[in-house]
């Protein structure tokens, strides 16, 4: 018989090499192509990196004016896809939204499907990297039952989407450059994390030559789930249930308790066993947002940094090296500056959109690749006969 490693969850299984991020979990490090996420995070911003994910290297001056200026010229969506957003429930998850829109994109863009053409590729990943702040904006829109704002080109990545988020036609929107700031922090700090859930399934569907548009729509639906980019909503739903400081506690316990499946979310990661270095630099930001917006006696955030400070100290979280990860902070972050719990997974979504392509373009460039085709260990009946339906 057939003999095969069993590795369930991929804990010990390599499924690429892979020259993009490199993560050590006990030293709580992330690198870039080499560079470290918090020299990036403190000195770069999202469009750089994205250039630095996709290609490899930092962008001359030249290079990233370029890159930006292919960036902003795709960033409106054909007006025919405002038809396709109507077609959804008013009240639709702007995350159900996000992967019908963005399969959809197959049909909208077929000129640049075919996998083969090194061109068609480049412009499905600038398309893709373009069009997800406006995708993602307009599933908020029509999720709040407001009018779609299109993009405006003169602003940079961030503020665009922000304003394309909170602008109504009745008053001019002005883009805060600190909430831009924070904003561009969260994009570049969820840009990329090696061979994630979301991310191994984008490689898994494009390992069949499936278009890029389908493939990245896949990666969006498995980000959706609590377990990964869903922990950020989950995260600040949790704060506002446990409500106030001295119910705490109550849920501490709860999050031990073997026969009780709640965790508390925003903790713990399957790689990051120290602590998770985007949440460092998450935290940094998260307190100059709220300095600005002066949201000191919101108790979601008094929850937030009691619980931190509570689990922390707790032997069963110690013992377990559960630390706070990036969606504790940007949870925390994203509720200051207005939106609402649905946006977060939206968010992480079309930032983490660059780290899909930049993997998928690695695979498909590469010579060894395979269709992903894992195999199984059968634990079912041995062969039996079919038994007429009178006779069971
Ligand atoms: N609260 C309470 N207990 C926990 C938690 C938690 N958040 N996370 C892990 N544990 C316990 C778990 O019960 C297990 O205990 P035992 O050894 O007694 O069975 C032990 O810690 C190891 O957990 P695991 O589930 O085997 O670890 P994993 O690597 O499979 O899971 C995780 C990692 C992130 C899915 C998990 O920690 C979790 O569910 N956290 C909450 C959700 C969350 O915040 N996810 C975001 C991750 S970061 C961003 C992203 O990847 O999208």
């Amino acid at each position: 018989a057939d003999v095969f490693t069993y590795d369930p969850g991929f804990t010990s299984t390599a499924s690429c090499d892979s020259t993009i991020t490199f993560i050590d979990g006990d030293k709580g490090e992330l690198l870039h192509r080499g560079y470290p996420i918090d020299q990036l995070a403190e000195k770069s911003h999202f469009l750089e990196v994205a250039y630095l994910l996709l290609y490899g290297e930092l962008p001359s001056a030249d290079q990233l004016e370029d890159f930006e200026s292919r960036v902003t010229m795709h960033t409106m969506l054909h007006e025919q896809m405002v038809n396709f957003f109507r077609g959804f429930r008013r009240d639709a998850h702007p995350m159900a939204v996000m992967v019908g829109v963005v399969g959809a994109m197959s049909a909208f863009y077929h000129d640049s499907t075919d996998i083969s053409d090194p061109w068609q590729r480049e412009v499905a990943s600038i398309r893709l990297i373009a069009k997800m702040p406006t995708i993602a904006a307009w599933a908020y829109k029509y999720h709040i039952g407001q009018p779609f704002v299109y993009p405006k080109n003169d602003l940079d990545y961030a503020s665009n989407f922000l304003r394309m988020c909170f602008s109504v036609p009745a008053e001019e929107y002005v883009v805060n450059p600190i909430l831009s700031r924070a904003m561009d922090r969260i994009f570049t700090l969820h840009a990329d994390h090696e061979q994630n859930a979301s991310t191994s399934t984008v490689r898994l569907a494009s390992s069949s030559g499936a278009n890029p548009f389908a493939c990245i729509a896949a990666g969006v639906a498995c980000l959706w789930g609590p377990a990964h980019g869903g922990a950020n909503q989950a995260c600040l739903e949790m704060l506002r249930e446990i409500g106030s400081v001295d119910r705490i506690p109550e849920f501490i316990e709860r999050a031990k308790d073997k026969n009780d499946p709640f965790r508390l979310m925003g903790f713990g990661h399957r790689v990051y066993k120290n602590f998770d270095p985007r949440a460092k630099v998450m935290k940094q930001s998260a307190d100059e947002v709220l300095d600005l917006l002066g949201v000191e006696n919101n108790p979601t955030l008094q929850v937030a940094k009691e619980l931190e400070r509570i689990a922390l100290e707790d032997p069963y979280f110690k013992e377990k090296k559960l630390y706070p990860n990036v969606d504790f902070y940007s949870g925390i972050i994203l509720d200051a500056m207005g939106f609402p719990t649905s946006m977060f997974t939206p968010i992480f979504a079309l930032a983490r959109t660059v780290g899909w392509i930049s993997q998928w373009k690695e695979m498909i460039a590469d010579p060894q690749m395979k269709i992903g085709r894992p195999r199984q260990l059968y634990v079912g009946e041995t062969a039996r006969d079919y038994v007429d339906v009178e006779d069971r």
